[in-house]
């Protein structure tokens, strides 16, 4: 099934639930043309993505990152911030390499080119009618047991996962924030904006009432301050100097 743009953007929902089912090859090769074409800081294509197809492997990135996502979609994608490729190429010429990576823009560099290469992805599967959920727990959660499993070298850290499958669940759109809150014109911000932040959590706290599946009583702002919480117990700065990065400022 092809979507044409407007529904593939603007239908586009995470998906958690999958058929177990396998994805069309034909589907596969154009989501692996829509990352390679994915634009990147310098075209230094500071990432690589790791497909995994195999059961047993998704089984224990279930088990050790706690989504269960991993297990049941047909595939994931790690998409990797990636300066080993160049390090290589460079020794092999006989080059120096500065080391970018071990600089605050060169993690944010690799980082920003794995991530436009995983909504290459997203949009790509959705385009056929797949469904798609990133896994940003794949980086915190257990970075090191992570790296070891998948054998990153140095110079190389998983920014995300993405699981990609046929869905088994169509979980209703949620609202977003609106044009007036989401939008500025000419310069940052307006005189009523906490305001406007306090009517988007009401409208989201509502849908959250009133969603169709798994509702709740929690407000946006409360939800999303516990998960901050929650983000700033991983000690990511070690982690990431454990792969290369970050060892300048
Ligand atoms: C970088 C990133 C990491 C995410 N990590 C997870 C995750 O680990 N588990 C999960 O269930 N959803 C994850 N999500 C999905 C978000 O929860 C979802 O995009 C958000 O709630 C908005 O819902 P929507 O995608 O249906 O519009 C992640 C999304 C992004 C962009």
């Amino acid at each position: 099934m092809k979507k044409t743009v407007e529904e593939t953007l603007l239908e586009r929902r995470s998906i958690r639930r999958y058929e177990r089912q396998p994805i069309a090859e034909e589907d596969l090769e154009f989501i692996r043309e829509a990352i390679r074409n994915t634009p990147t800081s310098y075209n230094g294509q500071q990432y690589s993505v790791i497909e995994i197809s195999d059961q047993a492997l998704k089984e224990q990135l279930a088990e050790i990152v706690g989504q269960k996502q991993f297990k049941t979609s047909a595939r994931v994608y790690a998409f990797l911030s990636d300066f080993n490729k160049i390090e290589l190429g460079a020794q092999a010429l006989g080059l120096d390499n500065p080391g970018f990576e071990t600089t605050t823009d060169g993690l944010i560099v690799g980082t920003v080119d794995a991530t436009l290469a995983m909504m290459s992805a997203i949009v790509a599967a959705n385009s056929r009618g797949l469904g798609t959920c990133p896994i940003g727990y794949a980086r915190t959660v257990a970075p090191a047991r992570i790296s070891e499993l998948l054998e990153l070298p140095r110079g190389v850290y998983l920014v995300c996962a993405l699981a990609v499958g046929i869905p088994s669940e169509m979980p209703d759109l949620k609202p977003k924030q609106p044009d007036d809150l989401l939008f500025f014109q000419n310069k940052y911000g307006t005189d009523d904006l906490a305001e406007k932040v306090v009517a988007y959590d009401k409208t989201f706290t509502d849908y959250h009432r009133n969603r169709s599946s798994n509702p709740s009583d929690k407000g946006w702002i409360e939800e999303i301050l516990g998960y901050y919480r929650e983000g700033m117990s991983y000690d990511m700065l070690q982690a990431l100097r454990d792969r290369g990065y970050l060892q300048k400022s």
